[in-house]
């Protein structure tokens, strides 16, 4: 389904609260680092396999790089919201040029799904005041040469539960996946 959606100047806090649950889920290294090149930093398959897994059949939304980011164009088996001011239809993708549009898509779309932020790092600076809960795959590992990151939130969030097996651990990227409730 392709549809575009305009921003409004509806009071965004309004708007946010007609959604029960916005969920984050990122990648980050030992210095909150998510990106490099419109890339990610590092070919994970279990954190793929997480991020799939906690994603199917939720409404994910992504900011336009991220979207461009894809290799294969929207995420399969998800309702993909894509935020751009870019006049454009994309293929298998609702488009709308706001934040606060998105939400508005969300909450039309709902119907029991889950909502999930997907990145980049502009989208998740700009929805992390109005996330319930945050998925974060920690990845040990120091990436110098990154050039986006995720935005400081340790001071108001604490984690809920953390998750990783020997082979997580054991990965050429040693990684655990935690879940983050507000203080
Ligand atoms: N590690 C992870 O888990 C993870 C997850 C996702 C992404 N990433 C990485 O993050 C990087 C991309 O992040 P990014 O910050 O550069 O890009 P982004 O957040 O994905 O997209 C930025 C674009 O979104 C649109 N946008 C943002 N805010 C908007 C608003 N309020 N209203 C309308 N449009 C808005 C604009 O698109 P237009 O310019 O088209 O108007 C903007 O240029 C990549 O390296 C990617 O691999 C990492």
């Amino acid at each position: 389904m392709i549809s575009r959606m305009q921003g409004n100047a509806q009071n965004s806090l309004e708007v946010y609260e007609v959604i029960s649950m916005i969920n984050m889920i990122v990648a980050i290294g030992k210095n909150r680092e998510i990106g490099r090149g419109n890339e990610l930093l590092a070919h994970i398959p279990e954190d793929l396999k997480y991020f799939k897994k906690r994603t199917s059949g939720s409404i994910v939304i992504m900011g336009y790089n991220t979207y461009e980011s894809l290799p294969f164009g929207a995420l399969p088996k998800r309702e993909n919201i894509v935020i751009t001011r870019k006049d454009i239809d994309i293929p298998k993708a609702h488009v709308v040029s706001s934040i606060e549009a998105a939400v508005e898509k969300a909450k039309a779309l709902q119907d029991n799904h889950e909502v999930f932020v997907i990145g980049g790092a502009s989208i998740y600076e700009q929805f992390l005041p109005h996330a319930s809960k945050l998925f974060i795959t920690h990845i040990f590992e120091d990436f110098k040469d990154a050039d986006t990151y995720f935005p400081s939130f340790e001071d108001e969030w604490k984690i809920q539960s953390i998750d990783g097996s020997s082979e997580n651990i054991g990965h050429d990227y040693p990684h655990v996946f935690a879940v983050y409730e507000r203080k």
